[in-house]
């Protein structure tokens, strides 16, 4: 393969995606980051230079980091942050292809804008032939207060636990917001901002890769007048699958050929899945659009949605996606239950996140990674650590979420197969688990009130998260770490300037 290399210089900015101004997080000057784009096999290699006035990582959301466990980018797991002024190179071989994303795992950072797609492309790909280009759409929510002041809300007794709602959506980094709604006297907004415009040539098929990076927020997407043939979830080639709608939860990716067979001008449509919100902003439009254009004209279309009778908002699951290529699942040694709660601290009166009644609290200045190379093999509770200590076991998660919304749940290092899932109850079916020919993913929806069975081979030696990907939901607690073959990690040297980051020297470092 080739090397790519990539240059990130992150800074603070202020930018209106929506019209609104505030302050944002931007990547070589830009809000939302360069996409990174190579082929399977290749090195990726990104130069980070940190221009905030605090920490940050970049991870790479979906990449296996087979062999590379300390380029996961994880604070507290598997590195210390980069430091203020700080530089810091993450340097990777991807053998693998699909559609990932990047952002930064430190605090609440990526809902600022610190993220951006990461596409690999795979010269083998069975549906290659299939389409002429490739179109990628970055789904999000957006808020009009900056992440860190909405953050001290939420974990605070004021918020009673209810997250902070969206102000706004945007696709590939662009909506308008109806500025009657921004705070009385604030002159930091225009109305009408322009939406993302994807212009179509008619006879072209294409390659469309959907990534939700948002804080918050599940998405129904479709474009009206045109069906959407799935080829792709997470890496994972599919037998193509025709919706018209299709949701995407927090940190998934899908890719589908669209063909361009019905010239005019029509609205892409992103929804809000708004049901589970404690409270929405009164100024939110949970319909967020851009426009589908055979002219180029941005004219807004007077097309109209697809209106199956749906219920629940979902006429697509996941569940029906088969792989392309058959798979043996193999049958599971070990197995972890896992209880998704919360509760209100007596003494605080602060609402967080339990996994098995224990919630997670980062360790900044010692990440579980490194005790591992100082052959610690206790760990605090509140590091929600589940140990494996064989080469190749094959694992069982079992999620059984107590509250009435749905998490989506996203490993680190691995796959999974989503064996089976079920919103009436907190007990698995286990009669009914698809081990034949289940989709493998790293991004999985956990239904209120229910549960979710994932099995994954553990064969790559590393500390990988484990967590809700509502950002709050992280910064709440919901988050545990596998610790893979510990022995095989410490027989993997980890680069010195990667070491150079964590203040304290360790022994075996
Ligand atoms: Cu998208 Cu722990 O990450």
């Amino acid at each position: 393969g080739n090397v790519k290399v990539f240059n990130f210089t992150i800074s603070k900015g202020s930018y209106a995606p929506d019209g609104f101004n505030r302050n944002v997080h931007l990547i070589n000057g830009k809000f939302l980051g360069p996409t990174i784009e190579c082929d399977k096999g290749d090195t990726i290699v990104i130069n980070v230079i940190n221009e905030l006035d605090e920490d940050t990582t970049i991870h790479s959301h979906g990449i296996s980091q087979l062999g590379s466990p300390w380029y996961d980018g994880v604070p507290g797991q598997s590195q210390c942050g980069i430091p203020s002024n700080g530089t810091f190179t993450y340097k990777f071989q991807v053998n693998q292809s699909g559609t990932y994303w990047y952002h930064s795992h430190l605090k609440t950072q990526y809902v600022d804008g610190l993220s951006g797609p990461l596409i690999i492309h795979d010269p083998d790909d069975p549906y290659i032939k299939d389409y002429d280009e490739e179109i990628i759409v970055l789904l999000q929510d957006w808020y009009h207060n900056d992440s860190k002041t909405l953050l001290t809300y939420y974990l605070s007794p004021e918020s009673h636990g209810r997250e902070p709602s969206p102000d706004n959506g945007l696709i590939n980094g662009k909506n308008s917001y109806n500025c009657s709604f921004a705070p009385s006297g604030s002159s930091n907004c225009v109305s009408n901002a322009t939406l993302a415009q994807f212009n179509f040539v008619q006879g072209k098929r294409y390659r469309i890769r959907i990534i939700n990076n948002s804080a918050f927020t599940a998405f129904v997407f479709s474009i009206d007048g045109h069906s959407m043939n799935i080829i792709e979830v997470e890496g994972m080639i599919t037998q193509n699958h025709t919706v018209h709608r299709l949701p995407i939860n927090v940190g998934q990716r899908y890719s589908a050929i669209v063909t361009a067979d019905n010239p005019g001008q029509f609205w892409m449509r992103a929804e809000m899945e708004t049901k589970c919100y404690n409270y929405v902003s009164p100024g939110l439009n949970p319909l967020i659009k851009a426009i589908v254009t055979y002219n180029n004209s941005t004219d807004p279309p007077s097309s109209t949605a697809w209106n199956e009778n749906v219920t629940d908002c979902v006429d697509f699951n996941a569940s029906d996606l088969k792989p392309y290529n058959t798979q043996n699942v193999p049958d599971a040694n070990l197995n972890f239950t896992i209880t998704i709660e919360f509760y209100k601290d007596k003494k605080t009166n602060i609402t967080l996140g339990t996994l098995n009644n224990s919630t997670y609290v980062i360790d900044l200045k010692y990440p579980t990674i490194n005790k591992v190379y100082d052959n610690l093999t206790q760990f605090t509770a509140d590091q929600n650590v589940f140990s494996i200590e064989k080469n190749n076991t094959v694992v069982d998660i079992i999620l059984q979420n107590y509250k009435t919304y749905e998490h989506p749940f996203h490993l680190h290092g691995h796959v999974f197969w989503v064996l089976g899932s079920g919103g009436s109850g907190t007990t698995p079916d286990y009669n009914n688990l698809n081990t034949k020919d289940p989709i493998q993913r790293d991004s999985a929806t956990v239904p209120a009130l229910g549960w979710t069975v994932l099995r994954f081979v553990s064969n790559n030696p590393g500390v990988w998260g484990f967590h809700c990907h509502l950002e709050w939901h992280v910064e709440a607690g919901l988050v545990a770490q596998f610790v893979t073959q510990p022995d095989l990690i410490r027989q993997l040297t980890p680069p010195d300037d990667w070491k150079a980051l964590c203040p304290q020297q360790h022994s075996k470092l």
